[in-house]
């Protein structure tokens, strides 16, 4: 991929989720980069930032800050630091989600009804609230992700309550694109297929899913971050500009196989 040309030079990005290098997140933050955008990247809290920070001053990034959607005013604080340094932003890439455990590995009958808030608000809703303080920097358009995954349309046995959960996630990406298609802000759901990481490790027999989506995809591979990232950063150019509110999958073909 070091052929690609720095079609995004000048792009101020905002990378959100990245937990260590085999984020979704940090495939991202690398496409970005090579694609010649300036980045912002954030950590959970000062445990995470030990990981975070080194991966973040690799890739130059000019604004890294905490960012724990839970916690009232971070969110507002991140946005002010890159109102400050850069006064505009032209993508964001929400890669967060989050069930307590118990709630998670159980099926959905048996998921607590704060086991589900919880989830919503930290996977979902974030979503929206980033949207809603991003859409004003977006002077120019711009382009908004979040990650879902194929459980969100199809059961897919140990996925559980995220099921639901990134179903509502795709369909407010189709209401932000909705919303904001006239300020030319597009919104996209990408569709990852399974990719080991820390998140994937919370779900039962993730290895299962691993091999069936390998033994599945018409392109015989399994997808790697760096895909999910390339595919976001082509997204982002003018290229695409007549596309929004899907979701697009980046699974090798996984999902159109019965
Ligand atoms: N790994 C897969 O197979 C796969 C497939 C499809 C979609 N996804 C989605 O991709 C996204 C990224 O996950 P990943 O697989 O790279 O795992 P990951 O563990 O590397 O990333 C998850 C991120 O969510 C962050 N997070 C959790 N709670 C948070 C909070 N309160 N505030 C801010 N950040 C918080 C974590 O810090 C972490 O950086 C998730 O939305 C996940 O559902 C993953």
């Amino acid at each position: 991929m070091n052929s690609i040309r720095p079609v995004l030079t000048g792009h101020k990005t905002l990378i959100t989720g990245i937990a260590n290098e085999h984020s979704i997140a940090y495939g991202c933050a690398k496409a970005f980069r090579t694609a010649g955008a300036e980045l912002a990247i954030t950590w959970l809290n000062d445990k995470a930032r030990a990981y975070v920070e080194p991966l973040g001053k690799a890739l130059d990034a000019p604004i890294m800050a905490p960012l724990d959607v839970a916690v009232p005013g971070e969110l507002e604080a991140l946005f002010d630091r890159i109102r400050g340094r850069w006064g505009r932003l032209d993508s964001l890439v929400h890669a967060i989600a989050f069930a307590p455990k118990a709630d998670l590995q159980g099926g959905l009958i048996d998921c607590s009804a704060e086991g589900f808030k919880t989830a919503m608000d930290i996977s979902c809703h974030s979503f929206i609230r980033m949207a809603k303080l991003a859409a004003p920097l977006m002077k120019d358009g711009g382009t908004m992700f979040a990650m879902t995954y194929y459980g969100s349309s199809r059961v897919v046995p140990n996925y559980n309550v995220m099921g639901p959960v990134k179903a509502a996630l795709e369909a407010s990406c189709r209401y932000l694109a909705y919303e904001l298609g006239t300020k030319g802000i597009r919104v996209h759901a990408i569709s990852p297929g399974p990719v080991k990481t820390r998140a994937a490790s919370a779900l039962k027999d993730f290895d299962l899913m691993l091999n069936e989506a390998a033994h599945k995809a018409p392109l015989g591979e399994l997808v790697d971050i760096e895909d999910v990232g390339f595919a976001c950063a082509y997204l982002a150019t003018d290229f695409a500009r007549r596309i929004t509110g899907g979701t697009v999958y980046v699974d090798g073909g996984t999902n159109i196989v019965a």
